[in-house]
């Protein structure tokens, strides 16, 4: 090449560099794909014939009038007319939605349980999910759930969809496969994924037993938080969540497709697999995320900042500042912080906090919160470090401190979480975590200069 003769040729990438295969970087793109060559229009959405004879369909995952609107054109094989038929109703005993006030159980307290087991039992994602809270109210689309699931079966010509809530899921052990009608995402333990309101999936299970932790979200959409003073960077980076590339099957045999729907869940036959999206463009799409690529932001000097500081996504309400949900991680971290008490301080919170330990013990509680384990800190009940935690922090020697193998997480919401006849009564409650506070004394007697 004549360097001299050719001044404007540019050497192109052939292959994006750092992208993982299967997936395409960016939080809330626009993103475009196709699963066959020509399959996506381009220049427009709606021909009058498409490629191959697919069948053109928006999935709205906001108002049309909303700003920005959220929506995915897919070009699928047939239309999702075809994957939905008369429905009827089909009991899920152990997947409850809000209103869920059961008047035999108390939800005012401190509540922690360890791990919940697995049993003999053949579970799939459907059947599998326990529910631990509800908060809200599902059918005015404000407030959550939460739930434990566990899975040992894979779901075989069998889809669902949830058209009350988007699905956080946060894995704790084994190895699923969400299959959706926008592509495949792989999860486990130390990612998350976000499958949205009305998108069909199946989950298979690539390596059981498999156990974690779902916030459903019936308000709106989990988004970035508000970063502040804190500046572009850290935290959650956009570039880090990944979004499926199309995928689709053409799979004819009789299937089923339950549907979540104000609470109730309904079953459908049908004839084909509704995987049969072959190219989708648009920014309403599932997604996942590995918290290990989660830059924690802390006290360089001196106290303690809000755990706020730790949010990886909130879903919004309609108050600015106040969410409907917000998800929070603690994981592993330098304490730096001089002449300060550095564990999570006491307090009460007119938000109701729930909390998972993916692995690892947590700082404010070094004995009892066992990976897969949760706990429950509702509406304006006190709560803090235990007597050991308070003690070893008082009387640390503050020099930098990592705090290794330790990932945690909050669920928290605006709303009260009542817990179900499951979390009250079959889940393994520990029903001595209230005395976890007990043996912390009083130490005031007048004397100044006392600690
Ligand atoms: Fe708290």
């Amino acid at each position: 090449m004549n360097r001299q003769t050719d001044p404007h040729k540019l050497t192109q990438a052939s292959t994006p560099v750092g992208t993982h295969a299967g997936y395409m970087p960016g939080f809330g793109n626009d993103f475009e794909t196709e699963a066959l060559p020509g399959a996506l229009p381009q220049g427009m959405n709606s021909p009058q014939r498409c490629n191959y004879g697919l069948y053109g369909e928006q999935l709205s995952g906001t108002a049309f009038t909303a700003n920005p609107p959220e929506r995915t054109w897919c070009y699928r094989i047939r239309p999702s007319v075809k994957h939905s038929h008369r429905y009827e109703k089909i009991d899920l005993p152990y997947w409850k939605s809000a209103p869920c006030v059961d008047p035999d159980v108390i939800s005012l307290g401190q509540y922690r349980w360890d791990a919940v087991p697995h049993s003999d039992e053949g579970l799939t994602w459907l059947t599998g999910m326990h529910t631990m809270t509800t908060a809200g109210d599902v059918n005015t689309q404000v407030g959550m759930a939460s739930h434990i699931y566990l899975v040992t079966e894979s779901m075989v010509d069998d889809y669902f969809f949830s058209a009350d809530s988007e699905m956080l899921v946060v894995p704790q052990e084994g190895r699923l496969r969400f299959a959706t009608e926008l592509g495949i995402i792989d999860l486990e333990p130390k990612e998350i994924a976000i499958i949205p309101r009305g998108l069909v999936y199946r989950v298979e299970v690539l390596e059981g037993p498999a156990r974690g932790f779902v916030c459903e979200n019936y308000g709106q959409k989990f988004e970035l938080p508000g970063r502040g003073p804190i500046g572009a960077n850290c935290m959650a980076n956009p570039r880090d969540f990944k979004a499926p590339v199309a995928a689709f099957e053409d799979r004819e045999v009789p299937s089923n497709v339950t549907v979540k729907w104000c609470g109730q869940f309904h079953t459908t036959k049908i004839d084909q697999s509704p995987l049969d999206v072959v190219a989708w463009h648009g920014n309403y799409a599932p997604y996942k995320y590995d918290l290990r690529t989660y830059c924690p932001v802390g006290a360089i000097l001196f106290d303690h900042p809000d755990p706020s500081i730790f949010t990886v996504l909130t879903a919004p309400s309609g108050q600015p500042g106040t969410a409907n949900i917000d998800f929070v991680l603690f994981r592993e971290r330098w304490m730096v912080a001089e002449d300060t008490f550095r564990p999570p301080w006491y307090h009460k919170n007119i938000m109701s906090e729930l909390m998972g330990n993916i692995y690892g013990q947590y700082d404010a509680k070094p004995q009892g919160f066992v990976p897969g384990g949760m706990s429950l800190h509702n509406m304006m009940l006190p709560h803090g470090p235990d007597r050991e935690a308070f003690d070893k922090a008082s009387n640390a020697n503050l020099g930098p401190d990592k705090l290794d193998n330790t990932m945690s997480f909050m669920f928290e919401t605006r709303f009260p979480q009542h817990l179900t006849a499951f979390a009250a009564n079959e889940a393994p409650l520990q029903d001595d975590y209230i005395d976890c506070w007990t043996s912390l004394e009083k130490k005031f007697d007048g004397t100044p200069g006392k600690k």
